[in-house]
């Protein structure tokens, strides 16, 4: 008999690979109520027209990469190539705008029928976050700050966060036009195919063409930071204020549109810079889109979210690194086990993963345990300790060590997921 086979760019995923989607969607919740948010959950299948409207009819999302198919009775549905339509939907049938500021989160699969590589599948899975209400730029500030959080505590290294601004209703159609002058300048042959395109039916994309070819053209193009209008450009200004503010290490890139029509203002993308990944280098990209609730029938209701690439941050992901124990707490004495199991209850309270030795052993087997185990830290507490009320920490990766009050451990460890 002939195999059945899977569906290109559509994968299995099983240990270790899933235990890795495991832990982003574990340090998302995590993280992310931390801020506040809600986990909810959106139908996969939505309305054709949802998409087209809310994604926009221009975008090589809508034109090129939607499955779409027709129900029983001739519907035309769309499997979601993304969740924030899906969720601008659902905030606006449920009346949540009653509701004040909403923050929401969901995970699962989007499906874009695209050119399979690494990094890039027909299925591929997104955490996505969206705030529904606040017009602030603190809000911009925040969601993004958060977003940076999430990937610190997934403790990936080597990424950057560039920014933009896409002004709005008032300032963007001046900038597109003073583009459309520069593209119209240009012979065709200075410009890829897509680009002498998109020049006539979506300017706005021709700036961010990965192609070398464009880039080096491209130098010289208007830029739209230099357009913005007197509200768009503080709120842009405070935007990054707040972000140097919470030490979030950012480029800002002119050059970066996204490939969704909704956004207005501030526009976000975190890049991974070392090779692991190939060329798909976008872990996660968002920004504000107010004026799409209203546009797909709702209140006008600002918003503004990201989504992270699933895919994408598991080629990053290290899991033994994120596995790691914070600590191990070696005991020397039997008369310390009680105190013991008191400090390791309280760590592990305040989220600290650790384990306590079973065995009042030398310091010396207990720290090779330890070292086995590969934690970060290991805690040592004898009889002297206890007099002292304290314990012994002992930093495993620089084999510092220092005494340190039962009341101060907490920060010793650092604040930790
Ligand atoms: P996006 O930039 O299209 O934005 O997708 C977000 C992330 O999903 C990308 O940065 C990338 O990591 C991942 N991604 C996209 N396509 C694929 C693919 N074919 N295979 C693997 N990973 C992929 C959005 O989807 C917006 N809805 C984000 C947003 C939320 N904006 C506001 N709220």
């Amino acid at each position: 008999m002939v195999k059945v086979t899977k569906i290109k760019g559509f994968a299995d995923l099983f240990p270790p690979e899933s235990c890795k989607y495991e832990l982003m969607e574990r340090q998302a919740r995590a993280i992310f109520t931390r801020y506040g948010c809600q986990e909810v959950r959106v139908p996969l299948l939505e309305k054709t027209e949802l998409f087209a409207r809310g994604i926009g009819q221009q975008t090589d999302i809508v034109q090129k990469e939607m499955y779409t198919f027709l129900d029983r009775k001739g519907r035309s549905l769309t499997l979601r190539p993304e969740a924030t339509a899906g969720l601008v939907r659902a905030f606006i049938e449920n009346n949540l705008d009653k509701q004040g500021v909403c923050k929401f989160f969901t995970f699962g699969p989007m499906f874009r029928y695209e050119r399979p590589q690494k990094g890039r599948m027909r299925q591929f899975h997104q955490i996505d976050v969206e705030y529904f209400g606040p017009a602030s730029p603190l809000a911009d500030g925040e969601l993004i700050l958060m977003l940076w959080d999430y990937l610190q505590a997934l403790q990936l290294k080597n990424i950057r966060l560039e920014l933009n601004s896409l002004g709005c209703k008032e300032c963007r159609p001046h900038f597109i036009s003073c583009l459309r002058d520069f593209l119209a300048k240009l012979p065709a042959d200075r410009l890829c195919p897509d680009c002498n395109q998109r020049k006539q039916n979506n300017p706005l994309r021709v700036l961010d063409c990965k192609l070398e070819k464009c880039r080096q053209v491209l130098k010289d193009a208007p830029k739209i930071t230099e357009h913005l209008c007197l509200e768009c450009k503080k709120h842009f200004e405070q935007v990054i204020g707040f972000l140097q503010t919470g030490a979030v290490e950012l480029e800002l890139n002119p050059f970066l549109v996204r490939g969704l029509d909704y956004y207005q203002r501030t526009t976000f993308e975190v890049i991974a810079q070392n090779g692991k990944i190939g060329a798909q280098s976008a872990i996660a990209g968002g920004g504000r889109y107010d004026g799409l609730v209203k546009m797909l029938g709702g209140p006008d209701v600002p918003g503004l979210g990201f989504a992270v690439g699933m895919e994408r941050v598991s080629l990053l992901l290290d899991l033994e690194e994120n596995n790691k124990l914070d600590f191990y707490l070696a005991i020397l004495s039997p008369l310390a086990f009680a105190q013991g199991l008191v400090i390791a209850q309280k760590l592990r309270a305040k989220g600290f993963k650790g384990e306590v030795s079973f065995e009042a052993k030398s310091l010396k087997s207990q720290l090779r345990i330890a070292n086995k185990k590969r934690v970060k830290t290991c805690l040592i507490l004898g009889e002297d300790e206890i007099a002292e009320s304290a314990v012994q920490v002992k930093n495993m990766d620089t084999g510092v060590q220092q005494k340190v009050g039962f009341e101060d451990l907490e920060q010793a460890l650092g604040i930790q997921v």
